[in-house]
């Protein structure tokens, strides 16, 4: 069977059993505990903890998963073994609180046995048997429906039933949700069929687990305990590629002589087939007992499978928008690439090969997941600038790699220096040094990165303001989202010393937003009851405690004071019209460039905007252009800026969640006109046309795949067009012209500019021809056996590269010679001097840097250069004259 048939197959079969078909969810996870989507399941917890009313109460699909990283990672095993992958599909069905135990145990058996043909003597299971402390009981329920089907088939139930623990048969998507026992299929692929089990759980290629049928029945706590479900689910979790691998070794069960791989499969031949016309090198088809490969063929085949994994995974990662970067999954996707990478090395495979291959992954997979054919050409062109980048990287890490290694051993020390200083990063040294069997020291790595760690935290807080740990406040009560001019009173709770001249002031309420989330704090002023001001320079928040940072020699005040607070108004609403704008700019960002655009950085202050995003090229003029225009047509349209209190859970599909942001069960929806959701806990305009318009004033990149665009709203965006219609006034001044003449006259006087010099350069020439004519003309011949002709003296030029450009006219007409000219500035009180020496003379020992060197320490000046050409300068002085004209240049070295 064809692996197209067999995803078919799969799917028509729970079709017949009244399951409906849902698409796959993307690899981006919704929850936010998950790097990547990793199951099935992971879409569908909502609907097992009963959150989310579902749809359907049979699902089944054909889901798109990554382990690696994570619970779940199967990163360092792929291409050692013939079974695992960072990228696979699961086939899967699903009871919603429906159907339990014995359908989906009697199902899998029918499509298994009776409408795929497995061979039933082959096939093995495995029960939850739980140890000591292990959560619920012996699943005596899984167990009887096996049991009553291998007896019916005439096969030994205590050969074919296996017992696991919590590790093996307790199935669980992250430390804490939906769980419970579950009951795995393995199929005995040995040539004769014949291991009785001995190998179930193994780690034997030789027989593997096709499919998991979990049960879940429980729900895991974050305080270790399990809690049982209301109703009980089904969550089945088939490998698509190992089915796919097992019919094709096999040739549909017909023949077992051969080592099952997964690669034997349609789903990688064709990647095989392409690296092996890249590279020249065979798939051999070996299976490696361990790690410790034994051979060149070994590892050869190794490679294969890493590349073509590898590249499934990145090609439908960056399908569905997670793209190689500096962190969390980012980082995990580009650890992957690199690993790829190194592989290929080993294959001779040239820098571009990886972002190749994506196309044969494309083909394959655009009839099935559309996605990846519309995100085709981001995927190749990530693909291959995160490849530019690693082959430059790994050129300079690779060489001090060598130098380090040759000793044996790599220090901890060694290893930091090259992760710090070359962006060589720990896991690749780690792999090296594995291969070239070398110890390497992580203990004193880890040392030396949380030392540079404390310095960065260190550097951070040289304003002693953020060097409140702790403090025993109760949070501050913030009442600032929408916020008028008038004074807001509020009770003082303390007033913490954090510095010279730096106070802290604590209150139970207020208006002050302190630094969060990019925006910037408020500032304002204080006033007290007797009416004193005190002005509030920044507002930090610290575990909720809001921080009104007042810089002043004193600051005296009793606990329970009545107080008032005056915000700086227009501050805040600047700050405001920036932080909308950022929202609006992502929403344009997304829509012109992709989806693959998340958020890695952001600040909001008063005059401007900062963004960082992940994208891996400059963004085209015309694209900036773009998405300028997008955010300023949603802002002439002057919509509503709604927030609202959700939970967490309940946030619809589009809204913008930040990776790696801890989001409570409640989170704050900032809607702006349904065009921008975001999870955001800042303040906002009321309605986007108080933003006035957007100016994007920069675009650049801050590392490799993280860009940055800066821009401008409000009245920064009209003192910057203000600045930039007073420049174009200027010029026009300048120029005599009207505005919408500047640029035809700028081009005409570039072209001007170019011709001129073009013209001096051939005066230039014809005056260098003459005078070095002259002075070859009266060269003087040194006595050394070499017909040597010596130019020296002082000459007339506008200064000293005129000199440099003379000297090499002279050596261009003349062999054998020694220059020694010099010129007086006409701007300083400098003298310039230059030397240069012919090929010829140099290979006898004459040296131009020596002879400046010379000349300059002589008269208290400085110069140097090469054998053949050097320049120095002394001051102004009338022995230069005498010097030069007496000199003797010798056959000294430098
Ligand atoms: N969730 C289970 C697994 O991933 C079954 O689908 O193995």
């Amino acid at each position: 069977m064809h692996s197209k048939d067999i995803r078919k197959s799969f799917i028509e079969f729970f079709k017949s059993k009244s399951h409906e078909v849902v698409t796959s969810a993307p690899l981006m996870p919704s929850s936010p505990n998950l790097l990547f989507t990793n199951a099935g399941m992971n879409a569908f917890v909502p609907y097992f903890l009963n959150e989310v009313k579902p749809p359907f109460l049979r699902i089944t699909n054909s889901q798109k998963c990554i382990r690696a990283g994570g619970k779940h990672n199967d990163l360092e095993d792929v291409g050692f073994d013939t079974y695992h992958h960072t990228f696979f599909e699961m086939l899967g069905n699903w009871s919603i609180g429906n159907y339990f135990k014995k359908e989906a145990i009697y199902w899998s058996w029918e499509l298994l046995t009776e409408v795929w043909g497995f061979p039933k003597p082959r096939l093995y299971v495995t029960v939850y048997k739980p140890e000591n402390d292990e959560p619920f009981k012996f699943d005596l329920e899984a167990y009887e429906y096996w049991k009553e089907i291998f007896n019916k088939e005439g096969l030994d139930p205590d050969t074919h039933i296996h017992f696991g623990n919590k590790k093996d048969n307790f199935w669980m998507m992250g430390e804490t949700g939906p769980c419970g026992p579950c009951s795995e299929i393995h199929i005995d692929l040995t040539p004769d069929g014949s291991s009785n089990g001995d190998l179930v759980n193994k780690d034997s290629p030789w027989c593997i687990e096709i499919w998991n049928l979990v049960f879940i029945q429980l729900n895991a706590q974050s305080n270790g305990e399990y809690t049982p479900l209301p109703q009980c689910h089904v969550d089945t979790g088939m490998g698509f590629e190992r089915i796919a691998g097992i019919l094709a070794t096999t040739k549909n069960f017909k023949d077992f002589s051969n080592p099952p791989s997964n690669y034997n499969s349609d789903l990688f031949l064709p990647i095989f087939k392409k690296i092996e016309t890249m590279s020249g090198y065979q798939y051999n088809f070996t299976i490696p007992a361990n790690k410790n490969l034994k051979d060149n063929t070994e590892l050869i085949d190794c490679a294969f499978r890493v590349i073509s994994d590898h590249i499934r995974t990145l090609c439908f990662s960056i399908a569905d928008g997670i793209l190689p970067g500096n962190e969390g999954r980012n980082y995990v996707l580009r650890r992957i690439l690199r690993r790829a990478i190194l592989y290929g090395k080993k294959l001779n495979l040239q820098e571009g090969f990886f972002s190749e291959l994506s196309e044969i992954v494309v083909d394959q997979f655009k009839l099935i997941y559309p996605e990846i054919e519309i995100q085709k050409n981001t995927i190749k062109k990530v693909i291959s600038t995160e490849e530019f980048t690693f082959h430059k990287t790994l050129e300079r890490g690779l060489q001090l790699f060598e130098k380090m290694s040759a000793k044996g051993s790599i220090s901890g020390k060694e290893a930091f220096n090259l992760y710090d200083t070359y962006g060589f990063p720990f896991d690749l040294t780690e792999l090296l040094a594995n291969e070239k069997n070398i110890s390497i020291n992580d203990k004193d790595f880890y040392i030396e990165m949380e030392e540079q760690r404390k310095r960065a935290r260190k550097a951070h807080t040289k304003d002693e303001i953020n060097t409140i740990e702790a403090i025993n406040y109760p949070e501050t009560i913030f009442k600032g989202f929408n916020i008028g001019e008038n004074p807001f009173s509020a009770k003082l709770l303390g007033v913490e010393n954090i510095g010279k001249n730096n106070y802290a002031v604590i209150l139970d309420q207020t208006i002050f937003f302190g630094e969060m989330g990019g925006q910037k704090g408020d500032i304002g002023n204080l006033i007290t009851p007797t009416g004193s001001s005190y002005p509030i320079v920044d507002t930090k928040i610290n575990n909720g405690v809001i921080l009104h940072i007042i810089k002043t020699e004193k600051f005296d005040l009793d606990v329970g004071a009545e107080i008032e607070l005056l915000i700086d108004f227009k501050h805040r609403k600047s700050i405001e019209r920036h932080h909308s704008a950022t929202h609006l700019l992502q929403w344009a960002l997304i829509k012109v460039l992709g989806k693959h655009i998340k958020q890695s950085g952001s600040q909001v202050s008063q005059n401007k905007l900062r963004f960082d995003f992940s994208h891996f090229e400059s963004i085209s003029q015309n694209n900036i252009n773009e998405i300028e225009h997008l955010v300023n047509s949603v802002i002439l349209e002057n919509v509503e800026v709604k927030s609202s209190i959700i939970k967490y859970k309940d946030k619809p599909e589009d809204v913008i969640a930040v990776f790696g942001e801890k989001y409570g069960s409640k989170v704050r929806l900032v809607d702006i006109g349904g065009f921008s959701k975001e999870l955001c806990g800042g303040t906002h305009v009321k309605s986007v046309g108080e933003i006035g318009s957007i100016r994007i004033t920069s675009e650049s990149a801050i590392s490799s795949g993280t860009r940055r665009i800066e821009a401008m709203c409000g009245e920064a965006s009209i003192s910057l067009s203000n600045e930039q219609k007073n420049l174009i006034l200027d010029l026009s001044k300048m120029l005599k012209c009207k505005n919408e003449e500047l640029k035809n006259r700028f081009e005409k006087l570039i072209l001007e500019k170019e011709d001129l010099e073009k013209k001096v350069k051939i005066y230039e020439d014809k005056i260098f021809t003459d005078i070095s004519l002259k002075l070859i003309k009266n060269a003087c011949t040194i006595d050394n056996g070499l017909n040597t002709s010596f130019i020296h003296g002082p000459v007339e030029v506008s200064d000293a590269e005129a000199l440099r450009l003379l000297a090499n006219k002279i050596l261009s007409k003349i062999n054998n010679c020694i220059v020694l000219i010099s010129t007086t500035s006409k701007e300083n009180s400098k003298i310039a001097i230059c030397s240069a020496v012919s090929e010829d003379l140099i290979k006898v020992g004459f040296n131009a840097g020596f002879i400046i060197k010379d000349v300059c320490s002589k008269l208290g000046g400085k110069g140097g250069g090469k054998e053949n050409f050097a320049m120095g300068s002394v001051d102004k002085n009338q022995q230069l004259i005498k010097l030069l004209k007496n000199y003797k240049p010798e056959t000294k070295k430098v």
